[in-house]
């Protein structure tokens, strides 16, 4: 037991789960050396919800969530109920959001809310889970931009970028049934077969040189300023705002011109079987893989500490950009499988290639037009959202301070905005869309999980605080949105298990190596000591 001055060394323990408390963090917010510009409004949020959230989820993902893939079992046209139940699941998760943001409008979202009601040690977990939703999922969402601009080139020029330099390093997964495994080995360098017996995880040197390039430019733009960057993102989210409703109006118009047979065959051919043809399993991991789309109305929330009304805006911005969303998606999503047979579903562009379905390949080039802005989009709103998080973190001394240096003239952290994008950069570069999207998918539910846990917590703990915005009915909704968390969490592939555990591995080494030690808690001022340290 060593201390200074009468103040006893608190044990191990303690230190793994000292807490925060919520008005210093406020306080600390308020440092000018680490003070953010309040610029945004609550039109700018709901923008900026929807700029993360129409993305490679709908645009790329969705083909093979309906049709499946080696990996994955499809949900079939039943897609659309597990858009609805997803949607359900999200909006749970987002009230507790709402009322996190709205009790403390601070940039690092979920890693700030748990630091202050579970500890330092479980918000460095989810702090590491943001980092999988944020830079894992913006890998994910350039790779896909990739693909959409192959699909354009393809169409327009009949050109295609070589595969050494679109694709990706390590490319999942081949499945072994039927299928001679020397034809792979001759086809890439080398193999490692550390799989399942089914499946074999190719390597093979490639490096996805668009996806690359587009963050290092998303990057650049996010070092100018956040309004900068907003005002991009407005016009993006309007361009594929446009063609998710041009799907929609073009497709449902096609369907009541005396086409309603084609619908009632795609749907129902041979009953329940052709609408859900794996049945409620199927609908499951549909859900899971296309949770992925509904990923970002939880981004608004890392921009509370640069809203200018965030009690009322921030509730605004991530209830409303989900309610947009949840209705585009599942309407476009009941367009796609009601206008093209499953197994004609474009996997790589399941909504652009719909609109060949009505004869109108204009509309096609537009939809890709609008998917290559809206990806557009969601890598910067991704991308800003990661920067804060890290911003955050390394503001409580878990990470290096010059993550949370502010630039004296564009007032951004330019530090941990340029470490973030090479980051992204390189993974999207080299790793596979399902792999990323579905890791990204696994920490953002462990987010939205310990989200809804600390709203629930802190009803009980702290029950007078002010909450400018309170979840209806008790702690009723944040519970069910944990066991809704959880249930589509079991829906995805060992595989992703496996390598996310790796990830989270990583983060405890990092943790005891160097955050533990670094951590401001250890060294509170005299002024803070009481406020600050609430040992467990
Ligand atoms: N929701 C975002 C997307 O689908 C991450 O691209």
């Amino acid at each position: 037991m060593s201390g200074t001055a009468g103040v006893t060394e608190p044990s191990f323990l303690a230190k793994l789960f000292r807490k925060k408390n919520l008005d210093t963090i406020l306080a600390d917010s308020q440092n000018q050396e680490h003070k953010l510009k309040k610029t945004l409004s609550a039109f700018d949020l709901v923008i900026f919800g929807v700029g993360a959230m129409i993305g490679a989820g709908i645009f790329a993902l969705t083909g093979s969530a309906a049709v499946g893939d080696e990996t994955h079992i499809g949900a079939g046209p039943a897609l659309t109920i597990s858009f609805i139940l997803t949607g359900f699941i999200c909006g749970f998760c987002a009230l507790a959001y709402a009322e996190f943001a709205a009790m403390a409008p601070i940039s690092g979202s979920a890693y700030t809310y748990t630091f202050s009601t579970l500890g330092e040690f479980v918000a460095w977990i989810i702090g590491w889970a943001l980092v999988l939703e944020y830079a894992v999922g913006n890998m994910a969402v350039a790779v896909a931009w990739t693909g959409h601009l192959n699909e354009f080139l393809a169409n327009n020029f009949h050109m295609e970028l070589l595969p050494a330099i679109s694709g990706n390093t390590i490319t999942t997964v081949k499945s072994l049934k039927g299928l001679d495994p020397s034809l792979i080995l001759t086809s890439v360098p080398f193999t490692i077969p550390f799989t399942t017996e089914e499946y074999l995880l190719v390597v093979q040197q490639a490096f996805n040189l668009p996806a690359a390039l587009i963050v290092l430019a998303v990057t650049s733009l996010l070092l100018i300023g956040v309004s900068e960057s907003a005002r991009m993102a407005a016009v993006m989210v309007f361009m594929k705002t446009a063609v998710i409703l041009l799907v929609i109006g073009a497709g449902t118009m096609f369907l009541m011109n005396g086409n309603m047979e084609t619908l009632h065959t795609n749907w129902f051919a041979e009953g329940w079987d052709t609408f859900s043809p794996n049945g409620f399993k199927g609908i499951i991991t549909g859900a899971s893989m296309i949770f992925f789309a509904y990923i970002g109305f939880d981004a608004v929330s890392t921009a509370a500490e640069e809203t200018k009304n965030p009690q009322k805006d921030v509730p605004i911005g991530i209830l409303g950009s989900l309610a947009i969303c949840t209705i585009l998606y599942i309407l476009v999503t009941a367009v796609i499988t009601g206008l093209v047979p499953l197994d004609k579903i474009n996997k790589e562009a399941a909504v652009a290639s719909a609109m060949d379905m009505i004869n109108n390949p204009w509309a096609s080039q537009l939809v890709l037009i609008g998917a290559i802005a809206g990806l557009t989009s969601v890598l910067l709103v991704l991308q800003m959202g990661g920067t804060r998080i890290f911003y955050a973190i390394s503001r409580d001394g878990l990470l290096p301070q010059a993550l949370s240096k502010i630039h004296p003239k564009f007032q951004t952290p330019h530090v941990c905005t340029i470490m973030t994008g090479a980051f992204v950069a390189m993974g999207a570069g080299m790793l596979p869309i399902t792999l990323l999207a579905e890791m990204c998918n696994i920490g953002t539910l462990a987010a939205f999980v310990v989200v809804c846990l600390g709203v629930t917590l802190l009803r009980f703990t702290d029950p007078h605080r002010n909450r400018p915005f309170k979840c209806p009915l008790g702690v009723t909704l944040p519970i069910i949105g944990i066991v809704g968390c959880i249930f589509v969490m079991t829906g995805l592939p060992l595989m992703t298990w496996v390598v996310t555990a790796g990830w989270f591995l990583l983060g405890m080494v990092l943790y005891f190596s160097y955050g533990f030690h670094h951590s401001k808690l250890n060294n509170p001022s005299p002024n803070d000591t009481n406020k600050q340290l609430e040992a467990a």
